[in-house]
């Protein structure tokens, strides 16, 4: 038993070198980020921003494996799906498919129910989910 212990905390500590390099802020110019009305801007950088932008706050457990492999994988996903920071960078037909994209995607699976679990502030109210669909389908709109 000691020795499974032992074995236990040696791969442990072991798999804290398993290099996972995801930074929390990627330099971006200002020009480039997504410029919403106040509203909506508040409630994706309260829901959305940690995934989908350049900005990520990682709590202090995300440093620590295996626990960080899960949320930088998260991060460096979200970031390559959708990245409200390089958002002007975008041609028109690429915003024009994520704005598509986003009132589904809060109805069923953003933000990530994993995310939540620990993230409740960033749980969308109603209200919230009505005011980004309503953005994003008049953004889409401008632009079809
Ligand atoms: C914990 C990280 C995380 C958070 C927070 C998060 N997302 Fe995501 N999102 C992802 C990942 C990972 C993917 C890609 C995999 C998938 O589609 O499940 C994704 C995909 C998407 C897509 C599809 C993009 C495409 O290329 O098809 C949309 C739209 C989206 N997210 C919207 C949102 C919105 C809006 C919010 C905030 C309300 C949000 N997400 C919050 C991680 C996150």
């Amino acid at each position: 038993m000691k020795k499974l212990t032992l074995l236990a905390l040696l791969i442990f500590i072991g798999i804290q070198f398993i290099p996972m390099d995801v930074p929390a802020e990627v330099p971006t110019k200002a020009d480039e980020e997504l410029q919403a009305p106040e509203n909506v801007q508040a409630i994706l950088k309260r829901s959305c921003f940690d995934c989908h932008s350049n900005h990520t706050k990682f709590p202090w457990y995300s440093n620590i494996a295996p626990i960080s492999w899960f949320t930088k994988l998260h991060v460096k996903e979200g970031r390559e799906h959708m990245n409200f920071s390089t958002w002007e960078k975008y041609d028109d037909e690429k915003k024009l498919k994520y704005l598509q994209k986003i009132p589904k995607a809060i109805k069923s699976k953003m933000p990530l129910p994993s995310y939540l679990l620990i993230h409740k502030e960033a749980k969308l109210s109603e209200a919230d989910k009505k005011a980004l669909t309503t953005w994003a389908n008049d953004m889409a709109f401008d632009l079809e």
